[in-house]
């Protein structure tokens, strides 16, 4: 399959280039229409020219128009309105394109034209504590833009940097020398070390002398005492093992699970040669990085890299990190799925790597990586607050994993009683952590959006019940055909409108993924197959298939094939699984 939009592109470049001079050339811009009477694609390139050029945009639009070659692939281009140009695709095109679909076993995934060495940071709990609901949006989305990336041919190096470092460990291990509840322990150990944490916390609080044994555990800890090494161990390993198997129900898993501490051994040599670079310096007895010339971080207090005590913090790490990650994994682009509250740290982070890499005594034998932060909102709850349990304190991911596994056993039984009770419950854990992936993933990651157990698992609507849902039905229909279904060797030969509807929707799934990974955005992808999932019944309702003779019913048949392929790759690609029946 050839990618529509690039191939455009090219061809208005090449139109442009005998209309404006290469320094009045405007970008070739080329967008899916929304509304087919105006076409297939839209460029409103000629209106950017025109008002360089200082002439009309219609008559702009007329002189790209001469000039454009795109015979091959539409049967007009007209200029509309303002000065679009609007591209309509040629029958045929559309039905070849559909075949060599059929035909790909990717399922016409175009690879990407210039493959990366990405890592994606992501998920990121600190240990001791259980994953609030930002860890949870942050795995979800993380795990999405793995597939997706994966899937168009990027290396993906996933990367779980656990929070396993910090002065919270002084009063852990106080806590769990003094105070530990083996039975809390082995019920629930995140748990019990949120226990010692908060009862050492209010024990220093009141008491000096437990605040100076608290320091003392910690200075312990860092100088490589062997008991306090164990429990810190302990209880990494311990929260660890808790933290796998919401992954492993979740079907999530990460190449590396470097944490924080894993970096020590390297931020001396940071510092110092941040330092010695000059880019950091020393104020009121601290390492720090100002960014005096730099109009977005001027204002806004210096990143702190070294503490008067001689600490490092999580900044120091992460500048450690980024080498590490370069020099090891030859990454040249690293994606950090973190929540709106971090925005400033990786905007200072990233303006902090870019200066210490151009001025590295070894600049050049490294290129600087490319650096994003893929930022999300909140989940809010019924009162447009961040969401917390009844009791105000934060949702814990096993318990939302729970009930939405017990919620999605209730619609299965009421949907189909006569399904045995471990298909069941396989479908409700299907639907149910498809639900709750689904509902995260299909909103723009920016917003904030409100969580709500009905509206999610909904049959009805964008949810991932109703697309396992229409899948499902798919697959019911060759269970009734009982033949193998075949494209059309001869070509598809579409007739009715809605088959045409259904056969330009599927030609676009692939474009579609490199516009989710042009700026990390699954909800595009949500938004396709909700939109697929419509299309499909309306050619369902509208078009007979198995009643259909040949060669009719043939060719529908290889349109429900692509459509479900599409629809479980799309899902697959979100991390959800689908269903054979329902
Ligand atoms: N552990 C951090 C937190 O819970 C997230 C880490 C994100 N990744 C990073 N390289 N800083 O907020």
């Amino acid at each position: 399959m050839i990618s529509v939009p690039d191939h455009l592109a090219a061809a208005l470049r090449e139109a442009l280039a005998g209309v404006a001079s290469p320094d009045e050339m405007p970008a070739a811009a080329i967008n899916a229409c929304q509304d087919p009477r105006f076409g297939d694609y839209q460029s409103n390139t000629a209106m950017p020219l025109a008002k360089k050029l200082g002439k009309p945009p219609r008559e702009v639009a007329g002189r790209i128009l001469e000039r454009l070659k795109v015979d091959d692939l539409c049967e007009k281009v007209e200029i509309a309105g303002a000065g679009f140009l609007n591209f309509r695709l040629k029958p045929s095109f559309i039905a070849n394109q559909l075949k060599a679909m059929a035909e790909d076993p990717r399922n016409g995934i175009r690879p990407a034209a210039a493959p990366r060495r990405m890592v994606i940071d992501f998920s990121s709990p600190n240990i001791a504590k259980a994953m609030h609901v930002g860890h949870i949006r942050s795995t979800f989305l993380g795990d999405a833009l793995a597939r997706l990336a994966r899937a168009v041919g990027h290396t993906v190096i996933t990367d779980n940097h656990l929070g396993d470092w910090g002065t919270q460990f002084g009063k852990l291990i106080y806590g769990y020398k003094k105070m530990l509840n083996p039975q809390a322990l082995a019920a629930n150990p995140v748990a019990e070390f949120e226990r010692l944490y908060k009862e050492a916390h209010a024990l220093s609080e009141k008491d000096e002398t437990i605040l100076t044994a608290v320091r003392q555990e910690l200075a312990n800890l860092q100088a490589g005492d062997a008991e306090n090494l164990r429990i810190w161990k302990d209880i990494a390993s311990q929260s660890l093992q808790q933290f796998d198997r919401a992954y492993q129900r979740l079907g999530v898993s990460f190449d590396h699970t470097l944490g924080e501490s894993f970096y020590n051994p390297m931020l001396k040599e940071v510092v110092d040669e941040l330092l010695q670079l000059g880019l950091a310096e020393k104020s009121q007895g601290a390492a720090c990085i100002f960014f005096r010339d730099n109009p977005a971080l001027k204002d806004a207090a210096p990143m702190i890299i070294q503490k008067a005590d001689g600490a490092a913090l999580y900044a120091t790490t992460d500048l450690a990190t980024v080498l590490y990650r370069v020099r090891e994994w030859k990454t040249d682009e690293i994606l950090y799925v973190t929540d709106a509250r971090q925005q400033l740290h990786f905007k200072q982070l990233f303006a902090a790597v870019e200066k210490w890499f151009a001025s590295k005594p070894s600049a050049g034998q490294w290129r600087p990586p490319v650096l994003r932060h893929v930022v999300f909102g909140s989940i809010l709850g019924p009162d447009k607050r961040p969401i917390k349990t009844r009791s105000g304190e934060s949702i814990k991911l096993e318990d939302l994993l729970d009930e939405a596994e017990s919620r999605a056993l209730q619609i299965v039984t009421e949907k189909n009683p006569a399904l045995s009770g471990d298909e069941k419950r396989h479908a409700a854990r299907v639907i149910g952590l498809g639900a709750l992936k689904y509902a995260d993933l299909c909103q723009n990651r920016n917003l904030d959006y409100l969580f709500d157990w009905n509206k999610l698992l909904a049959l009805q609507g964008n949810t991932a019940p109703y697309l396992i849902y229409a899948y499902v039905r798919i697959r019911s229909i060759f269970r009734s055909a009982g033949t193998a279904v075949q494209p059309p060797s001869s070509g598809f030969e579409l007739n009715t409108p809605e088959e045409w509807v259904l056969a330009r929707h599927l030609i676009r799934f692939s474009d579609t993924l490199h516009e989710v990974l042009e700026d990390c955005r699954p909800h595009l992808l949500a938004a396709y197959l909700y939109d697929l999932a419509c299309k499909f019944s309306r050619f369902y309702e509208a078009c007979p298939v198995l009643k259909e003779a040949e060669p009719l019913r043939s060719q529908r048949l290889a349109l429900c094939e692509i459509a479900a392929r599409t629809l479980k790759t799309g899902l697959n690609l979100m991390g959800i699984e689908t269903l054979e029946k329902m």
